[in-house]
């Protein structure tokens, strides 16, 4: 034993320059040349998919750029005590790949509302608005710049729809599906961000208009019930009062719509509730298991509440409730919360809902077939974080540097993390002339540095990728604007 242990210390310091991980099998140069072999073999002998999508699983990571995509798969890969690099997403395992320009009509970097629209609707509009064209820049100017979008149009051909998400199902990713206003905050009629004024101007707030202009809608799993809840009313698990100055109960009027058209229906708050939801008895479910946000996956996982299925169980069950319709369904499924984890500086937050919307969407893989189902993933927009720094093979992803190639670190010989941010709230006052103590960068709290000192950190402005696999993904090629997304609806 201590003599095998040796040997492979000795081995280990002699051929590699970090000892935990082992990748003596990449010093070979077969495994590189039979790797491609295998590759170019699988796509000589693909066969073009030219079906028509029966069903559409629509995945969006929020904020998931492709540094996003590569610190979370070395993150994935190191939970898992390999060294990360070399690991295969499920996102990744999909056949077809383009990239996605995001920026919106006035704005060079985007924000979530106007990437939306582009992506939901197949039209490109200004930052902040939801489900209408550039037109719209005011209450008056909603009615005559309303879009259709992709849950509408899988309606009209007689599918299921739904939408799930992580983050309240009013904000702006899931607001495009069904929602029309100029302005995000527009959530709740709550007298701040919608006026009465902004009222008897026309503005909806997009929780009246979820509940109101949609009910059709038939699984709709995520956060936000502050904004459905009056604000004379207790929401029984947080012991929170609703946003809503109108008086209205908009999940007891959900019921109602319900029960009058006859719908099996379903309304439900917390994770017992929903897994003890028998998915062949109900066609209609809303699911809301948080008054705000629902919890990162960091945070849910430690607090073990209950309270919140996690997004990997919200998709199965949206699958299975969806599933029966005989026409088909469009799924859109939304893992919001990596954006906020980075705009807080946070990778740790931001790369643990990756690890999690990649298994969602691995669950997702294992139950549709992909003859006839579309599975689409893409993110809205980037940010400004970085991986770099000329690491070890398998450091630590959320560690220090702690040799570089290139010999000195810095002038005053500091380490540092290959994680960064151009900027942040975490932007430092001045140049950092010690070492970081006490591994503090692989706390659960621990944010990243930034060079440029702002009060949150922002989205960043380049591409997104796109990938793609079933009925006709072999079209989602090149450079696109974003807006193209949407039109494969003309292949379903
Ligand atoms: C990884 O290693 C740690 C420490 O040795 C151990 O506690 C953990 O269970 C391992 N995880 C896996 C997925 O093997
Ligand atoms: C609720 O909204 C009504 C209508 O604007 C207002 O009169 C009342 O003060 C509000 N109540 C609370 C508790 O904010
Ligand atoms: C930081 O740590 C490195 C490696 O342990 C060390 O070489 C360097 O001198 C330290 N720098 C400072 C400023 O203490
Ligand atoms: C940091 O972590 C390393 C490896 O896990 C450990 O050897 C070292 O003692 C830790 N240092 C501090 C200051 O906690
Ligand atoms: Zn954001």
């Amino acid at each position: 034993m201590i003599s095998k242990l040796s040997i492979f210390l000795t081995f280990c310091l002699i051929y590699y320059s970090n000892c935990n991980v082992d990748w003596s099998g990449d010093i070979k140069r077969e495994k590189w040349m039979d790797y491609s072999r295998e590759l170019i073999e699988k796509f000589l002998n693909r066969k073009i998919n030219g079906n028509v999508a029966k069903n559409v699983v629509f995945f969006l990571g929020d904020g998931m750029g492709v540094s996003t995509v590569t610190a979370g798969r070395i993150w994935k890969g190191q939970l898992q005590n390999r060294s990360g690099e070399e690991e295969i997403t499920n996102m990744e395992k999909l056949d077809h790949l383009a990239l996605s320009k995001t920026y919106n009509i006035d704005a060079q970097t985007a924000d979530s509302a106007g990437t939306a629209t582009a992506f939901e609707t197949g039209v490109k509009t200004r930052i902040r608005a939801i489900g209408v064209d550039g037109n719209a820049i005011d209450c008056k100017t909603i009615e005559k710049s309303k879009l259709e979008s992709i849950l509408d149009w899988a309606h009209y051909a007689g599918k299921s729809v739904g939408i799930v998400t992580t983050t309240r199902i009013t904000h702006a990713s899931p607001a495009a599906l069904y929602a029309h206003v100029h302005e995000r905050d527009m959530e709740a009629y709550d007298g701040k961000k919608l006026t009465e004024q902004d009222y008897e101007d026309g503005c909806r707030d997009i929780a009246s208009q979820l509940i109101d202009d949609n009910q059709f809608i038939n699984v709709i799993f995520g956060g936000g019930k502050r904004k459905f809840l009056p604000n004379n009313t207790i929401d029984p698990i947080s012991k929170r009062a609703g946003d809503r100055i109108d008086g209205r109960n908009l999940l007891e009027d959900w019921k109602t719509n319900m029960k009058k058209q006859n719908k099996k229906h379903k309304y439900l708050d917390n994770r017992q509730e929903f897994l003890n939801l028998n998915s062949n008895e109900f066609d209609h479910v809303l699911g809301l298991f948080n008054w705000d946000h629902m919890e990162y996956e960091s945070d849910r996982v430690r607090t073990s509440s209950d309270i919140e299925p996690s997004i990997i169980e919200m998709t199965e069950k949206a699958i299975q409730i969806l599933k029966k319709n005989p026409n088909g369904y469009l799924l859109f499924v939304e893992g919001g919360r990596i954006d906020q984890a980075h705009h807080n500086n946070n990778a740790r937050r931001a790369l643990d809902d990756f690890v999690v919307f990649d298994d969602a969407i691995g669950k997702s893989l294992k139950m549709v077939s992909l003859d006839n189902t579309l599975v689409v993933v893409s993110a809205d927009h980037s940010h400004v974080f970085t991986i770099g720094g000329y690491a070890v093979r398998g450091n630590p992803i959320f560690g220090t540097v702690i040799t570089t190639e290139s010999g000195k670190l810095s002038k005053f010989d500091t380490d540092f993390t290959s994680l960064a941010y151009t900027n942040g709230a975490s932007g430092l006052d001045k140049i950092r002339t010690e070492n970081i103590t006490n591994n503090k960068t692989e706390q659960i709290n621990y944010q990243q540095e930034a060079l440029i000192k702002l009060d949150y950190e922002t989205h960043g402005g380049e591409e997104v990728a796109i990938y793609a696999s079933g009925p006709m993904a072999y079209l989602f090629d090149g450079t696109v604007e974003q807006s193209h997304i949407a039109h494969h609806r003309a292949l379903q």
